[in-house]
């Protein structure tokens, strides 16, 4: 297994589309566990295939906290096939928005189909902060950040300090 690169907003390969995954095959499964290893180490509770420049129709997430045994989802292609009237409001952060968070509003509740990493489809329901994580993960298929939730003044601010902390270098004090 190996860590891969996280991209880090604003690049242009987290705002497009990614393609559907035609095959699950040996090299996705590679992939996800590629994924679920760089997720568990940067440490974040989601990570999609685009967020690592792979355009795939591919997210893992894995909402055990610390200590439970670990307890990973991976979604193949997933499609939303209901959503709730009501919404919730989560403090959202992103692999890709470092060290930024904001208040997203969302559907509270949704099912969500997709295809497992053995190839069978599947379709759950999910509430709290797991139809949160989803839904945020989803997103990212579409090229789609949580910063795009925000106002236009907020998101501008959040891009403006990530462009500046990438010009600084790490720990330098200017
Ligand atoms: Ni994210």
């Amino acid at each position: 297994m190996a860590l891969l690169p996280i991209l880090v907003a604003p690049d242009p390969r987290l705002k497009q589309k990614a393609r559907r995954v035609e095959a699950v095959d040996g090299v996705l499964r590679r992939l996800i566990d590629d994924m679920l290893e760089t997720m568990y180490a940067a440490p974040g509770i989601g990570l999609a295939a685009p967020q690592v420049g792979v355009s795939k129709r591919l997210l893992v997430i894995d909402l055990a906290k610390e200590g439970e045994p670990k307890a990973p989802l991976c979604m193949i292609n997933p499609e939303l096939t209901w959503l709730s009237d009501e919404e919730a409001t989560y403090e959202e952060g992103c692999l890709s928005v470092p060290e930024h968070y904001a208040d997203v509003v969302r559907p509270a509740r949704i099912r969500v189909r997709y295809i497992d990493r053995d190839n069978e489809i599947r379709e759950i329901a999910a509430d709290g902060l797991l139809a949160t994580v989803v839904q945020h993960e989803m997103d990212h298929l579409d090229g789609i950040l949580f910063l795009d939730h925000l106002t236009n003044l907020k998101r501008n601010m959040i891009l403006r300090k990530l462009v500046k902390a990438r010009k600084t270098p790490a720990g330098a004090e200017l």
